[in-house]
């Protein structure tokens, strides 16, 4: 027999933390986003969703360019977006891949990310069913951020 779902809704990290739900509904627009990626040189195809506290969530893929070094990552994107439309106080981003290794954000975005979010929880996922959630400050030890300047 199945299981009854507990009277409480499961919540992952900790209390407070995104529900199973959200975090599912955040993996599955980072993959319709990822699906959007340009990525014709790697053909390693990312995509990202960003969430505020109060729900909005905002998503980017990396956008390659024959000239490398301008490639954006799908999670800057995701930023870069979100800050534009004049959103802050984010909670979640959700990283998806397509790769036996989860991919976690790269140097660079793990910095953007802290600048404008702070220490969000970094959801990581792979197509395969498998995935893991990390604190932005488990990723990013001793950031450079304002405090340093
Ligand atoms: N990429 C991302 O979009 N996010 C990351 O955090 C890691 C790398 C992209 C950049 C490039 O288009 C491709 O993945 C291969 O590096």
């Amino acid at each position: 027999m199945r299981k009854t779902r507990p009277a409480t809704r499961r919540r992952t990290a900790r209390k407070g933390g995104p529900t199973r739900s959200m975090l599912a509904a955040m993996t599955a627009l980072a993959r319709e986003a990822r699906e959007r990626a340009r990525a014709p040189y790697s053909r390693f195809k990312v995509g990202a969703a960003l969430k505020t506290r109060t729900g909005e969530i905002v998503t980017g893929c990396n956008i390659e360019n024959a000239s490398y070094g301008l490639t954006m990552c799908a999670e800057r994107v995701a930023v870069f977006k979100a800050v534009s439309e004049g959103l802050s106080d984010f909670d979640v981003v959700t990283v998806v891949a397509d790769a036996k290794r989860l991919a976690p954000p790269c140097g660079p975005c793990r910095q953007i990310l802290w600048e404008f979010c702070g220490d969000v929880l970094v959801h990581m996922d792979n197509l395969r069913g498998e995935r893991v959630t990390r604190r932005l400050a488990e990723l990013l030890p001793l950031p450079f951020d304002r405090n340093n300047l």
